[in-house]
């Protein structure tokens, strides 16, 4: 166990015997700052311009402050560097615990090293931490099915497939275009995998025709999922690939982002209205599901960032009070050093008609929300 909560545990216990052997009341026998309370947990998140992450970010923290820990919060722009040094500093100021959601999965060994020698258990948020033996735990979703779960509903919506699963209407041949995710961050792979094993039988019968011929993922992926670099390879694509009156039907994209920046591109180069291509996405931001309401974003995987708090915030607890954790997959994340224990949460598929029972009836947007393309 961390020696610092070591202390503040037999603090605790030695001010309630006092407390009790006094008669006193509990907590009036002790110094406050000797209790368990005062942990501090800390939070590295990797930017702040994509909505998810300030909600996870929020989500986090709120949680943790309401079992009353102290939590620092801290975001890194989706710069290596800031979060290395952000890292470094949660260390030194003493945390007790880090919840680490990292810009790129191999840069923070260091850290960790550091994070280890301090006794400081080490949570990987939503993106594993690879390369290092001094990742304690992971928190994060079913990621390879993420990918199965977009590129089925890139079917979908093309009506190659029915939403339970059984042979569409639709023959084909369409014309699709593949994205994947950052290179650096572990899922972006878990996504891309789950996705082509879904897309390979369609693409060999020649139902779903990959245009470009760009089919691998050092090919399609966008570094740090940035909206522009979307858009920009978007219109490279058109203007390479569909310069000849050649339509896009779909596009498989990993995250609302993305989408939004190849819903642009779409967009300026003249698509819309039922021709519009079909374009998927991933973490149910607000400005998407408002694109899914208008019809012009197909889907999106609803990933509830409130349950993946919850998760963050019960391994952490669990490792402040000295216990393993529960895993519910002991087999599926090596990152390089060795598996790393998890906890992963289902996801679900949202299309428009889901976005009522889905994300309004559970709370997590009003309709109000949805209308504006805006939280909060
Ligand atoms: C991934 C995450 C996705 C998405 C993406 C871009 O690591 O699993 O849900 O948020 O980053 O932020």
């Amino acid at each position: 166990m961390n020696r610092r909560v070591l202390a503040a545990l037999g603090s605790a216990a030695l001010a309630l015997s006092m407390a009790a052997c006094s008669g006193d009341g509990a907590g009036s026998g002790g110094n406050d700052s000797d209790t368990p309370a005062d942990l501090t947990i800390g939070v590295s998140m990797p930017t702040q311009t994509s909505e998810r992450w300030i909600a996870d970010g929020n989500s986090v923290k709120e949680k943790l402050e309401a079992k009353g820990y102290q939590v620092d919060l801290q975001y890194a722009g989706d710069d290596i560097p800031t979060q290395s040094q952000q890292v470094d500093q949660m260390i030194t100021r003493g945390a007790d615990v880090l919840i680490i959601a990292a810009i790129d999965g191999t840069a923070l060994s260091g850290q960790l090293q550091a994070a280890a020698d301090a006794d400081i258990p080490v949570i990987a948020y939503d993106r594993l931490i690879r390369d290092s033996p001094n990742v304690d735990f992971y928190v994060s979703f079913d990621n390879y099915k993420v990918g199965v779960a977009q590129a089925t509903a890139l079917l979908v919506g093309l009506g190659v497939q029915t939403k339970d699963g059984a042979k569409g209407e639709a023959k084909g041949p369409f014309n699709i275009e593949l994205f994947a995710g950052s290179l650096d961050d572990n899922n972006a792979h878990f996504f891309f995998d789950g996705a082509m094993d879904t897309l390979k039988p369609f693409i060999d019968d020649g139902t779903l025709k990959v245009t470009s011929g760009q089919t691998k993922i050092e090919q399609v992926a966008i570094l740090r999922w940035q909206q522009e670099a979307a858009q920009k390879r978007m219109e490279d694509l058109l203007t390479s690939s569909y310069n000849s009156g050649t339509k896009v039907d779909g596009v498989l994209s990993p995250y609302d982002g993305l989408s939004r920046g190849i819903i642009t591109a779409l967009q300026n180069a003249g698509y819309k209205g039922a021709d519009f291509p079909v374009v998927t996405g991933q973490d149910a931001e607000i400005a998407s599901v408002k694109l899914i309401d208008d019809g012009v974003q197909s889907s999106t995987i609803f990933k509830d960032t409130r349950l993946l708090a919850e998760q963050a915030v019960i391994a952490g607890e669990a490792f402040l009070t000295d216990k393993a954790p529960e895993a519910n997959d002991t087999e599926t994340y090596n990152n390089g050093v060795k598996v790393v224990p998890s906890y992963l949460l289902p996801v679900q598929t949202v299309y428009k008609d889901d976005i009522k029972p889905v994300l309004i009836d559970s709370g997590y947007f009003t309709a109000e929300e949805v209308a504006a393309g805006q939280a909060g």
